[in-house]
């Protein structure tokens, strides 16, 4: 599988997100153009550990400056099939609900749309104010997808890693790049 896909992290909890989608589109062969912004840097090395900025980064094929906005990805020409925001920030999300473009992350995403290309969105915020309800919906309108890192309960994870596992899969799924890899729900036991 040769999919070449954009992860950007940013700066919302969850970072362990961002390592778990990267891990996965690497097992599957895929190419993965990075960018991560300074808020990520800090969310990965407080909430994953000092080592996670690297690993993430040796997943990739290629680690992009956030500030180079002269980057391949910057460009509607560069062969990309889809891009992952995970997780995504409300400072992010309304970056690319209002089309700012404002740094890599946001302009790959802003190409991922005008392109007509999956754009999966692991917004993550709690509570959720009106104007990240409104950003979330304007991007809906504009073909991303917004799936918020919220674990599958009726899965039952035994661990938080799992949880995370499994919401990272579901990304990876969403961008229809290969067979879907995440755990799916067999229905109910009934009777008994
Ligand atoms: C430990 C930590 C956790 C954070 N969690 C969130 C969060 O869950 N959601 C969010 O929107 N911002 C969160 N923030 C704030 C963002 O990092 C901040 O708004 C930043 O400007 C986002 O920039 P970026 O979108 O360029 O990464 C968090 C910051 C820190 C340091």
């Amino acid at each position: 599988m040769t999919a070449r896909v954009v992860l950007g992290v940013s700066g919302a909890s969850g970072a362990a997100t961002g390592l778990a989608v990267s891990r996965r589109l690497a097992a599957l062969g895929a190419g993965i153009d990075l960018v991560l912004s300074p808020a990520a840097r800090r969310t990965l090395a407080q909430e994953v550990g000092p080592e996670a900025e690297a690993e993430i980064t040796a997943l990739a094929t290629r680690a992009h400056p956030i500030e180079d906005i002269g980057a391949e990805i910057a460009s509607g020409s560069a062969p990309v099939a889809g891009m992952i925001v995970a997780p995504c920030s409300m400072r992010s999300l309304a970056a690319i609900a209002h089309g700012l473009d404002d740094n890599l992350l946001t302009r790959a995403a802003s190409v991922q749309l005008k392109e007509r290309r999956r754009l999966v969105l692991l917004a993550r915020e709690a509570p959720l104010t009106l104007a990240h309800l409104r950003n979330m919906t304007a991007v809906t309108e504009m073909g991303a997808i917004v799936m918020p890192p919220v674990p599958a309960f009726y899965l039952r994870p035994d661990s938080l890693d799992a949880a995370v596992d499994q919401i990272a899969d579901r990304a990876v799924d969403l961008l229809g790049i290969a067979a879907p890899v995440a755990q799916a729900w067999r229905g109910e036991v009934s009777g008994g």
